[in-house]
């Protein structure tokens, strides 16, 4: 196969792992990417070789760990093409830099009567904070309905964005259906109305590259583990005037410029949002990972995931029975199915036991299930790593679910 596909397996060790003693086909990629040995490496690195607390010491380990650090806030800076690293804050994950945003930007610029638009394909983590803001401040939550394809309505967001909307967040590439969302579009738009825009880049970032001042996001937040990078990492980027009016998310060490039992001052940012000791292993970590991603090709990245997209639903469509969920114009690859009168985790648990992982159930994602009608799918998620041969072992493996199940 083309893109050197061989080559890059070799760099993920977990991928040479047997699962019921047939070779591991990973198809999970949408809830967790395989990390490449660099990553693993710089991980072991930094616990051998220089672990220490950041921003605090004077000794070598610690400036050493210091360093390291912040060398990945400029390599993500570089990768989302921000202006400044003042404007990348690490977090735990996407839906931690959400909860950041809804509890400081929202709690402090958002009022009763005000609007918040998402849209029908959000993850939990982009429908929960702001319920949760809605609740505290009486703002209103509208959402953004989708087609039969698994397409965002334009017509109704237009509809829907007022005067009264002050904040849009949406998906950049839907979890469940793999949809690209028209990010520009939406973004463009809602500035002309005057609201502030969120985008959920965790599933758009191992798969399109992503400029944030292009797209002229207020704020973009990803997760490092969809990315080959490790868990409990995430970034949220925002603009540097919206940082800067936002209040502190959480108190602690780190954040502060002084501290008295009367008052506290700030830190300057980026380091206002980040109290406590971070995730330092991992957020080192994670430059490997973009480190990594920079030395693919891509190009050809973009070609194979296509091709593994087109290959995997013409061979799904010829089983019968089995329907696509989510026949969006733009799809990443990821391809969402229900097999008629077999329940999705049935079929994951038979894949499972032919050493296919595939993800079954609502994906974090009820709301957009109640819309499709159905309790849930089988996701197929496809990666670099991936090949046409691991497809072929799905269809083979469905076929057994057809007739054990059947
Ligand atoms: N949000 C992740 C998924 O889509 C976990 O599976």
């Amino acid at each position: 196969m083309s893109f050197e596909v061989n080559r890059i397996r070799k760099d993920f060790p977990l991928l040479d792992t047997q699962v019921a003693g047939k070779p591991l086909v990973y198809l999970d990629n949408a809830a967790t990417t395989q990390k490449p040995a660099a990553v693993l490496d710089a991980l072991d690195a930094y616990y051998r070789s220089y672990n220490a607390n950041i921003h605090r010491g004077i000794h070598y380990l610690a400036e050493k760990a210091t360093a390291a650090f912040e060398e990945t806030r400029k390599a993500v800076r570089d990768f989302l093409h921000a202006g400044s690293t003042e404007e990348i804050i690490f977090t735990y994950g996407t839906t931690d830099g959400i909860n950041l945003v809804a509890n400081t930007y929202g709690r402090k610029f958002l009022q009763a009567g005000d609007e918040i638009l998402i849209s029908a394909l959000e993850h939990h983590s982009n429908i929960v904070p702001w319920q949760l803001l809605c609740e505290e401040k009486g703002c209103v939550l509208k959402v953004i309905p989708i087609d039969d394809r698994g397409d965002l309505i334009l017509e109704e967001f237009d509809r829907l964005l007022s005067e009264k909307t002050k904040l849009v967040s949406v998906v950049h590439v839907s979890n469940a259906l793999g949809t690209i969302n028209p990010v520009e579009y939406i973004i463009g738009k809602a500035h002309a109305a005057g609201a502030k825009v969120l985008i959920d880049g965790a599933q758009a970032c191992s798969h399109i590259p992503v400029n944030v001042q292009e797209l002229d996001a207020d704020f973009y937040v990803l997760s490092a583990h969809k990315l080959f990078g490790p868990t409990g990492t995430g970034i949220l980027y925002g603009k540097k005037e919206l940082l800067l009016a936002m209040p502190p998310f959480r108190g602690g060490g780190e954040m502060i410029k002084e501290v008295t039992f009367e008052k506290t001052t700030y830190a300057d940012l980026p380091y206002k949002f980040e109290a406590g000791t971070p995730n330092i292993a991992d957020v080192i970590a994670f430059k490997a990972a973009l480190d990594y991603l920079g030395t693919l090709d891509k190009e050809g990245l973009a070609r194979h995931e296509h091709e593994l997209l087109e290959y995997a639903t013409a061979q799904l469509e010829t089983i019968e029975g089995l329907r696509i969920i989510g026949k969006a114009r733009k799809k990443i690859s990821v391809v969402s199915f229900a097999i008629e009168n077999i329940h999705p985790q049935d079929i994951g648990i038979i894949l499972d036991q032919q050493g296919i992982a595939v993800r079954t159930g609502h994906h974090c994602t009820q709301p957009l299930m109640q819309c499709l009608g159905v309790p849930g799918t089988v996701r197929a998620s496809f990666a670099p790593y991936n090949t046409r041969e691991e497809i072929d072992a799905l269809v083979a493996g469905l076929h057994k679910v057809k007739k054990f199940l059947s």
